[in-house]
């Protein structure tokens, strides 16, 4: 599975920095290390105020860093 978080300066401000720590730090506490992999974008066209741009295999979310943790359990826990 691939993860990709845009770090273009929109979701910069959105808090793509804690977006991204927050999913390294729950891949390693699940020891998915082989299975996940995380991968910075620039801007994907998308920058709205809904949240930082994941993009999981494809498929497109808008996060906040304070909704990482549900989204893990749902779109990557449950699928990988
Ligand atoms: S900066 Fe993230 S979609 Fe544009």
């Amino acid at each position: 599975m691939e993860i990709t978080i845009c770090i273009g300066s929109s979701c910069h401000l959105k808090g793509s920095q804690d977006v991204i720590r927050i999913l390294e730090r729950l891949v390693s506490y699940h020891h998915l290390e082989n299975k996940v992999t995380l991968k910075g974008s620039f801007c994907m066209g998308e920058c709205t105020s809904d949240g930082v741009c994941v993009d999981v295999d494809g498929k497109h979310f808008k996060l906040f860093p304070s909704e990482v943790e549900s989204f893990f359990n749902r779109e990557v826990l449950e699928k990988v």
